[in-house]
C-alpha cells in the first residue's frame, strides 16, 4: 500500500474547542495571494470577507486594486472580453478563461477552486497540509513491483493524493518563498500549515460559532438529562 493517511497538520482550528489562530490565517492568506492563486480561484469567497480575518477596509480595497489576477469583464463599446481591476464585492478569480484554456496550462488537469477543499476532502486541512509537504521522489519498492507505476512525464508523485501522481507541480518548494509580514519564518512546513489554516477558514468561516453552539448544546442536554431522570422519579415515586 503506498497511499498514505495525512499526517496532522496540528491547527489551532482542530477538536471540539477549536479557534482560528488569525495571525495564522493571515499569513495562509498571503501564501494564497502570491503562490496558490496563480491557478486557483475561490469562487465562494469576496475580497470583502476577508473583513472577518483581521483586515479593515482600507486594506482590503488595497488588496483588491492590487491583486494580479483581474475579473473577467466585457468592453462595453466593442463587446469583445477583456478583464478589469478587482472590486472589495468581487470574489477570488480564476487566472483562466474557461476550462479549456486552464486545462491547456496544467497537462490537461483543472486546478479545482479552492473554497471548500478542507471540506471536500477526507480530513481536510491535514490533507491540504500532507500534500504540500508530501513530494518526493517514488519509492523503490512500488517501481520494483508494479514498473508500469511509473510517474507519467508531467505528473509528479505524491502519496497523499489518491492516484499517487498529480498534475499540481510542488507548488512550496523554498523557505523564505513568502515574505510573512509578521516575521515568522516561511519554512515550507510553516507556509503549507499557513495556507492549510486559511482554507480551513474559506470552507468554514462559522467554525467557531459551532464549535460554541454545539459546547452549549451537550451542556444543556447534561442538565436536561438530570433533571428528566428527576421528574421521573418525582411522577413514579408511589409506584413500585
Ligand atoms: C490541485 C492546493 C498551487 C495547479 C490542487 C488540490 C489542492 C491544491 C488541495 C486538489 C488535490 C485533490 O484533488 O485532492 C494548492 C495550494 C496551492 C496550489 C494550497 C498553493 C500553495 C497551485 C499552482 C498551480 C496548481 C501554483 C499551477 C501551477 C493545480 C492543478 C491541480 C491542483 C493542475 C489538479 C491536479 C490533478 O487533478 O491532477 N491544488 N495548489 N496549484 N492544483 Fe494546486
Amino acid at each position: 500500500e503506498f497511499h498514505l493517511s495525512p499526517r496532522e497538520a496540528g491547527l489551532s482550528s482542530a477538536g471540539l474547542f477549536g479557534k482560528f489562530d488569525l495571525r495564522q490565517v493571515q499569513r495562509g492568506f498571503q501564501v494564497y495571494q502570491e503562490v496558490c492563486s496563480a491557478c486557483h480561484s475561490l469562487k465562494y469567497v469576496s475580497f470583502r470577507d476577508l473583513k472577518e480575518i483581521g483586515y479593515n477596509d482600507g486594506q482590503i480595497k488595497t488588496i483588491a486594486t492590487e491583486w494580479k489576477i483581474e475579473q473577467p469583464s466585457v468592453n462595453p463599446e466593442t463587446g469583445e472580453a477583456t478583464t478589469r481591476k478587482n472590486l472589495p464585492s468581487d470574489r477570488f478569480p480564476s487566472p483562466f478563461a474557461n476550462d479549456v484554456a486552464a486545462r491547456a496550462a496544467n497537462n490537461n488537469a483543472l486546478p479545482p477552486d479552492l473554497s471548500l477543499m478542507t471540506k471536500a476532502r477526507h480530513d481536510g486541512q491535514d490533507y491540504v497540509y500532507s500534500l504540500l509537504t508530501g513530494y518526493r521522489p517514488q519509492p523503490a519498492a512500488l517501481l520494483k513491483h508494479f514498473p508500469d507505476a511509473k510517474t507519467p512525464a508531467g505528473l509528479h508523485y505524491n502519496p497523499y493524493f489518491p492516484n499517487l501522481n498529480l498534475a499540481m507541480p510542488p507548488p512550496l518548494t523554498t523557505e523564505g518563498q513568502v515574505q510573512y509580514q509578521d516575521g515568522t519564518k516561511a519554512s515550507v512546513d510553516q507556509m503549507s500549515k499557513d495556507v492549510s489554516a486559511f482554507l480551513t477558514w474559506t470552507a468554514e468561516p462559522k467554525l467557531e460559532a459551532r464549535h460554541q453552539a454545539g459546547f452549549a448544546s451537550v451542556i444543556f442536554l447534561v442538565i436536561f438529562v438530570f433533571l428528566a431522570w428527576g421528574a421521573y422519579k418525582n411522577v413514579w415515586r408511589d409506584q413500585a
